[in-house]
């Protein structure tokens, strides 16, 4: 996935916000005060393009914060995490914050198939709706496999909902999911580049570690919807994983017995694996996973195994000492 490594993110400590600053932000656009919301956010008016239509979930946002799952180390700045970014099919470098606006996020369909009990294509804001009532915030960190990590407030929904909406077959083992591929709005996505014309995107997890409590299907980022450059409208977030499992803007889900191959996987293997959990003491075939570079604060940090998540996921793992479970 390295295909070359930009040092542009080192960020001074001034940079980054406290948490208590965030959150306090974020009562006040609670009570309503949008005004004060566009000055604080100046990124909300690149975040939406002006073919965009109005977006039946706005309401939902800002959603009820989870403060269950604990992260170590500060919130990163909005405008540090929003402006650093990897999704390939708007381009190699980090600044693909502008390209991405080219997403179209209406109409947006996801396919459920493979081995569940009725096949069935619905639109997102239908899904929505079924998931509205487990709608939360929750901050993760998330730890690329190239060493760097940022800490975000996302929003979403346990992605054990989303497994019950799809009601899968007992003999589904396996969640293979996949990105749009529409080189008309995103025009890195063709033939030739990096992946040899095998777009999509695809990333595949096991059913058990989609019911994993920390699993988190992703849809919106610093308490609004629709953040592109995120991966809107839908992405996973699995925190104990290397960042690139956490596939952005899905339209199809897929339940297999087979374990799916991803698109790091099948583009190098021996690199990027099926199970990818974080470990500082596995390295990367072409550097050393011991420590990241946090983007919000420009320090390095030690990573932890499991980034820091070890106590609700190491159990996932104990009866598969013989996977590669660190790449
Ligand atoms: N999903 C798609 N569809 N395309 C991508 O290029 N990049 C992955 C992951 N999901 C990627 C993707 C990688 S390598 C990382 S580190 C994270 O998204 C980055 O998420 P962020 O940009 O929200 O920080």
């Amino acid at each position: 996935m390295l295909i070359k490594r930009k040092r542009g993110w080192d960020i001074q400590e001034s940079q980054a916000t406290p948490e208590s600053v965030y959150f306090s932000r974020r009562k006040l656009l609670g009570a309503g005060a949008s005004l004060a919301a566009a000055s604080f956010f100046p990124e909300r008016a690149q975040a939406q393009n002006a073919a965009d239509v109005p977006d039946p979930t706005a309401a939902l946002y800002p959603a009820k914060r989870n403060d269950k799952y604990k992260f170590d180390g500060k919130l990163t700045e909005e405008k540090v995490a929003a402006n650093y970014n990897n999704f390939y099919e708007y381009g190699t470098s980090k600044y693909i914050a502008k390209s991405a606006q080219q997403l179209q996020l209406r109409p947006w369909q996801i396919k459920f198939d493979g081995m569940v009990e009725k096949e069935q294509t619905v639109d997102f804001d239908t899904l929505m709706k079924a998931v509205a009532p487990s709608l939360q915030e929750r901050t993760y960190r998330l730890r690329c496999v190239e060493a760097w990590s940022a800490v975000i407030p996302w929003t979403g929904f346990p992605m054990a909902e989303l497994v019950k909406f799809a009601k899968p077959l007992s003999g589904a083992k396996y969640i293979r999911m996949e990105t749009f591929n529409n080189p008309k709005m995103a025009p890195e996505q063709r033939p030739g580049f990096l992946s040899d014309g095998n777009w999509p995107y695809v990333e595949g997890c096991t059913l058990e570690e989609a019911n994993n409590e920390l699993a988190f299907m992703v849809t919106g980022a610093y308490g609004k919807p629709g953040y592109k450059q995120f991966g809107a409208p839908i992405r996973l977030m699995m925190p104990w994983k290397y960042g690139f499992k956490a596939i952005k803007s899905i339209v199809r889900v897929s339940f297999t017995s087979e374990r799916p191959i991803g698109y790091w996987e099948q583009l190098q293997r021996q690199e990027y694996g099926f199970w990818a959990n974080v470990n500082p003491e596995f390295s990367h075939p072409r550097w050393s996973q011991a420590s990241e570079r946090d983007i919000g604060t420009g320090e390095r940090r030690s990573t932890m195994i499991f980034n820091g998540y070890g106590d609700y996921v190491a159990g996932l793992y104990k009866d598969l000492k013989s996977e590669r479970l660190w790449a």
